[in-house]
């Protein structure tokens, strides 16, 4: 009888809490670059926690399970599909991605059902980061046509390997994202989005060298980006 009682109660309480559920799926929006004020990379609770975490690889293997569907078990991602490569990124790069996107300051609609604190706890988030550090860069990520070369890498390192590393190793301590091994499609759009206010977390910095960039310089700095590689250890 008592197990009768609480099996209604669960099934009732299911119907109960479903709209709640299919609401806080619904991303929220926290002020980006488009506000006036707006301070990059601003101090952020769910952040701090996660950083504060002793992460553990082998539990953020078990707990990235929900990501591979869409970054795919080898943390290579889908070039069609401008998922990102996300093996070899930074600890940081991963945590403050994650935190932009729950808090709403980094849209992704696609991801955030899958992000949320209700999914992944911020100590399982720096789990994760910390397995998918260690798996080794592929190689076989998607690349541009290859027919401004020249020109992107005269730009790269001009304007981007101050921060982004000649190699494109990025910079762990500054939340500068590796960008080799990374799919052109996703840098491509990355790049364009920010240089328009759409990656609403992005670096002002950043947004600053890239105003004055064509479609088509970003297209060859993205191309020169993809083919980036860490020289062997
Ligand atoms: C439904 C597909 C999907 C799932 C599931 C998903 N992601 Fe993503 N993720 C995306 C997309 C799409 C983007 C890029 C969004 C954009 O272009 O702004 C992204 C971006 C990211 C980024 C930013 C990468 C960067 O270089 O800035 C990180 C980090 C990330 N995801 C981690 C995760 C983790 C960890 C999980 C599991 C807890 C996860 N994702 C689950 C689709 C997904
Ligand atoms: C002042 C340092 C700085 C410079 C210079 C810079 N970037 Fe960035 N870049 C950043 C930071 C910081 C981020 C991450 C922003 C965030 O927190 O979301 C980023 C992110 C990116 C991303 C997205 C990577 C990802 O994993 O999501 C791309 C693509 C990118 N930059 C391209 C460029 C290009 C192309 C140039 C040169 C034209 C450039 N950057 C110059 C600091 C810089």
């Amino acid at each position: 009888m008592k197990l009768k009682l609480t099996l209604i109660a669960l099934t009732l309480g299911a119907f109960v809490t479903l709209p709640a559920a299919a609401d806080f799926q619904q991303q929220p929006r926290a002020a980006g670059i488009e506000t006036y004020g707006y301070t990059w990379n601003s101090p952020d609770q769910d952040m701090n926690r996660a950083l504060a975490h002793k992460a553990n690889a082998r539990e953020g293997e078990a707990a990235y399970k929900v990501c591979k569907g869409c970054h795919k078990p080898d943390g290579s991602g889908l070039a069609d599909a401008e998922y990102p490569q996300l093996a070899g990124q930074h600890v940081s790069v991963i945590i403050k991605q994650m935190m932009d996107t729950r808090a709403g300051r980094r849209d992704n609609p696609r991801m955030y059902p899958f992000a949320g604190e209700w999914i992944v706890s911020a100590e399982e988030i720096a789990d994760i980061a910390a397995y998918l550090n260690q798996l080794p860069i592929p190689s076989s990520n998607g690349k541009g046509d290859g027919a401004n070369l020249a020109l992107g890498k005269r730009l790269y390192t001009k304007d981007c390997a101050s921060c982004h590393g000649e190699h494109g190793e990025g910079d762990a301590r500054k939340y500068y994202p590796l960008v080799a091994g990374q799919h052109y499609s996703y840098l491509k759009r990355e790049s364009r989005e920010s240089r328009d206010q759409g990656r609403r977390n992005a670096s002002p910095e950043m947004v600053k060298v890239l105003k004055p960039y064509s479609d088509s310089e970003i297209d060859a700095v993205s191309d020169y980006m993809s083919r980036l590689k860490l020289p062997k250890k």
